[in-house]
């Protein structure tokens, strides 16, 4: 089939290359002129494994094109993704002015049925806002062309996004007419996981209904972990036992400190705003997002606690981005944790295998914050060991060489990457979350 895809961050290109991917001819309009060069050129802006190769490939076979011009996306085809960015309003509701923007132009420029589908995270009935910007468009061209919205929304991880797309749970989506139903089959024909068809109302609401409840699993869990420092119980195996109830299940039940990215933070303020907009107060997510917000400091009272005081001793911080597999830093929990640990007067080199890049635009390398050639250049001559990514090089790291680094052998692991025991053996004093830490 024909596809555009309007907007190429994560969602949207990784949509347009596995639509690619799968066989189809795919546009994709991006208005950032650099973007579309680089994209042009086979290269993805961002780490994401596996995107890049199929890019190439798709390239290769012709099946992938890329242009700044929305006229051209909404002459390819009638199949329009809608991926624009819905940043957040100071508000914590969703800024739609992008979404907008696509639905007022493709009005302006179509001379044929098109079929607007929704992938990036909306609020429940933006479908009704974009059919009407359409319509009032269409009207003062004089034109009444059929048209339909539709909602398809994307439920993939960064870090696993090709997989995710290619191999998803479930896919949803929204329709009112039988000719969209009909489209949107065609286009999934080939996927063998469940196909939810509902009205668009209903599947912009399930997007946003599936990453709070994940955003509440692991509040809950890290909740839990508080308690168990307390009582000296141990919250790995306490999630491993209730993941076996299949009603509980077992993922999104590992504590830390905390959720970040570009995703949950933003989605779920979304809902609660857009609940709060409808008389609904969702106090249940308000409390599930300040459980979060507490996790940084209380990370770094834990640091404290172990350390003593922070003034002028030198720290380790392994992982920066938000999640592994990423170079992502959007609402990292080390943006939190890291100007708090300056304040607090530690000096402090960080190292991630992908997102220094990122975090150096936003700190420069100075007095106190310097960038670690590798991950065991960061602990030489430090105190302590601070861990706010579960990267796999991470867990894989030789302890013996971290401890003869050092100059305290100290870890306060933030994702619990490694056995306490085995850890300890070693004659490194550790200290988990919601472990029992001695
Ligand atoms: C999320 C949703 O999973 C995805 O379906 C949606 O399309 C976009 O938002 P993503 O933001 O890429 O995906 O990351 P995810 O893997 O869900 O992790 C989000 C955050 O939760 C990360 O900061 C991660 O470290 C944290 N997390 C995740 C935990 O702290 N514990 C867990 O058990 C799982």
């Amino acid at each position: 089939m024909r596809i555009t895809v309007v907007g190429a961050g994560y969602v949207g290109l990784t949509t347009a290359v596995c639509f690619a991917h799968l066989g189809n001819e795919v546009m994709v309009v991006e208005k950032v002129q650099k973007k579309v060069e680089l994209l042009k050129d086979g290269r993805v802006p961002f780490y994401e494994p596996g995107l890049e190769d199929l890019l190439v490939e798709n390239l290769r076979k012709g099946r992938i094109s890329f242009t700044t011009q929305l006229s051209e996306g909404v002459e390819f085809s009638d199949l329009i993704f809608i991926c624009v960015g819905t940043p957040q309003n100071p508000d914590g509701s969703a800024d739609l002015s992008q979404v907008e923007e696509v639905a007022k132009e493709t009005a302006k420029l179509m001379n044929s049925y098109k079929l607007l589908v929704e992938k990036s995270t909306v609020p429940v009935n933006t479908h009704k806002l974009i059919k009407r910007t359409v319509e009032r468009y269409l009207k003062i061209r004089g034109k009444s062309m059929e048209f339909d919205v539709a909602s398809n929304p994307e439920f993939l991880r960064e870090g696993s996004a090709v997989q995710d797309f290619l191999y998803p749970d479930r896919i949803v989506i929204g329709v009112e007419s039988q000719r969209s139903r009909e489209i949107l089959q065609e286009l999934y024909k080939d996927f063998t996981c469940p196909i939810i068809f509902t009205d668009p109302a209903t599947s912009e609401l399930i997007k946003h209904a599936s990453n709070s409840f994940l955003a509440m699993k692991i509040s809950y869990i890290n909740m839990v972990a508080d308690l168990c420092e307390k009582v000296g119980a141990d919250v790995r195996l306490v999630a491993e036992a209730m993941g076996y109830d299949k009603r509980i299940g077992r993922e999104f039940l590992r504590a830390g400190i905390g959720w970040g990215g570009s995703c949950f933070p933003k989605d779920i303020k979304a809902f609660i705003r857009m609940a709060e907009d409808q008389g609904v107060d969702f106090s249940l997510l308000k409390e599930v997002d300040k459980i979060n917000t507490r996790r940084a400091q209380q990370f770094v009272d834990k640091v404290k606690s172990v350390i003593w005081s922070l003034r002028g001793k030198s720290l380790a911080i392994w992982g920066l981005s938000f999640k592994p597999n990423t170079d992502d830093i959007r609402e990292a929990p080390s943006l939190k944790i890291i100007p708090l640990l300056l304040k607090e007067g530690a000096f402090l080199k960080l190292y991630d295998p992908k997102a220094m890049d990122n975090f150096k635009a936003l700190y420069p390398p100075g007095k106190d914050l310097t960038y670690a050639e590798d991950m065991y250049d960061a602990v030489k001559d430090a105190s302590a060991l601070l861990i706010l990514t579960e990267w796999r090089e991470f867990e894989e790291a030789d302890l013996k060489k971290v401890k003869e680094l050092m100059e305290l052998p100290i870890i306060v692991d933030g994702r619990n990457i490694y056995d306490p025991k085995k850890v300890r053996e070693l004659g490194i004093e550790y200290y988990g979350i919601g472990v029992l830490n001695l």
